[in-house]
């Protein structure tokens, strides 16, 4: 072989090697955290882990345990924007994790979709970060007319900045995204779609509200921790993923079942044996 040939193959061993290593590098020994904010979004999968143990930080609950020999904890965040930033960032800093997912029940904002449908989130947006318009005693307010505020923007009077309108996208870890969807042929009992997931401490039941966000935002759902766990995972460069199951529907009369929480569960469940036997193959 000429020398020059010699450092061609090299050079490919090398270029297709190194992401699987890079790979493995970057998840080695951290658990898989997954959160769930209420008991019937967290102790379902708690009982799956093999040799679960509890253990209270603060108000939060976590259980450690693992899965195929792999380290997971179960992480239940309780409610909301503060609660979930808050168990996230005790979940980063204990337990120094390869991967958060954040799962659980929401609700839709697209007519497409059905009670049991599963989002893969894309990425997620805080529907609770706005900018209103000045508007007189007696103009009323309308939040449809309210535009982003990045909270990310660490500089100036976030009422004054002049920023372009365009909201903050926490996008999901690209493998964590192709690991849920490698696994949508599992699921039985709805549809398993890519999409945005919206988070506030609001629950929205006006439907010109819903179409706006659904419109503006290409939010599929709707709930109220993920884009704050993102955001939190994002400051300690942990890959995140949300996943949402529609429990509500209210665009096209989906009533409220909370048993999807367990089938939402169910999913995750595969989607993180499927993440460890990534991980598991990027070690050899
Ligand atoms: N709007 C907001 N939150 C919802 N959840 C389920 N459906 C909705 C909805 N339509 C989730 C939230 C929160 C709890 C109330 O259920 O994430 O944890």
């Amino acid at each position: 072989m000429t020398p020059k040939k010699v450092l061609w193959q090299a050079l490919s061993v090398c270029c297709l090697a190194l992401p699987a290593f890079s790979f493995a590098q970057s998840v080695e020994k951290g658990p898989i955290v997954v959160q769930g904010a209420m008991p019937i979004e967290a102790e379902h999968f708690a009982a799956r882990l093999d040799n679960p143990k509890e253990e209270q930080i603060g108000g939060w609950r976590f259980w450690r345990g693992t899965i195929d020999g792999y380290p997971v904890v179960v992480s239940e965040t309780l409610k909301g924007m503060s609660n979930s930033a808050a168990a996230t960032a005790i979940a980063a800093t204990q337990f120094k994790p390869a991967a958060f997912i954040n799962q659980g029940t929401a609700g839709g904002h697209d007519p497409a979709l059905n009670v049991y449908d599963i989002v893969l989130g894309k990425y997620s947006v805080n529907l609770g970060a706005f900018k209103t318009p000045h508007k007189l005693k007696g103009e009323g307010s309308d939040s449809t007319q309210w535009k982003p505020m990045d909270l990310l923007a660490s500089k100036g009077s976030a009422g004054e900045d002049k920023n372009p309108h365009t909201i903050r996208k926490f996008p999901a870890d690209p493998q964590l995204l192709s690991v849920a969807e490698s696994v949508k042929g599992t699921y039985g009992k709805g549809k398993v779609v890519q999409g945005g997931i919206g988070s506030a401490d609001i629950w929205d039941s006006e439907l010109d509200r819903i179409s706006h966000f659904h419109n503006e935002y290409q939010t599929s759902a709707e709930e109220m921790e993920t884009a704050s766990a993102a955001q939190v995972a994002a400051q300690f460069n942990v890959p995140f993923i949300g996943i949402r199951v529609l429990s509500n529907n209210i665009t096209n009369n989906g009533k409220y079942d909370p048993k999807t929480g367990l089938a939402c569960q169910d999913y995750v469940y595969q989607v993180v044996k499927a993440y460890i036997a990534k991980i598991e193959s990027a070690k050899k």
